[in-house]
């Protein structure tokens, strides 16, 4: 959802791009952080936690919790509030930690 109508906030005329979240085409401004692209399309759960397999998603929208993460155009991890969107963009739920995470036990 994106503003279309405020009494103090000019019209938005940014330049509409097309990314893909989970192989699914959707839509963007451009100047959107990625997070803020997928919440304007009504995509609130990013992913899941890695113990307790509850929803994850947007939580300090600064780059602080790291609750946003996503795999972007191959590479793991990457903070969706803090990247910009852009044209053709391959996003996907990450469900993991990063390798540098897991014990020498864990695979
Ligand atoms: S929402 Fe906290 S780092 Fe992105």
């Amino acid at each position: 959802m994106h503003i279309t109508h405020h009494p103090v906030l000019k019209k938005d005329e940014r330049k509409e791009i097309k990314f893909f979240f989970n192989d699914e085409p959707l839509k963007a401004k451009v100047g959107q952080s990625i997070a803020a692209a997928l919440m304007a399309n009504g995509i609130k759960k990013f992913g899941v936690s890695r113990k307790l397999h509850q929803s994850r998603g947007l939580f300090c929208a600064s780059g602080r919790c790291y609750s946003c993460f996503l795999t972007v155009d191959g590479l793991d991890h990457v903070l969706s509030c803090s990247t910009l969107v852009e044209e053709g963009m391959e996003v996907y739920s990450n469900l993991s930690d990063p390798d540098v995470r897991r014990g020498k036990n864990e695979n």
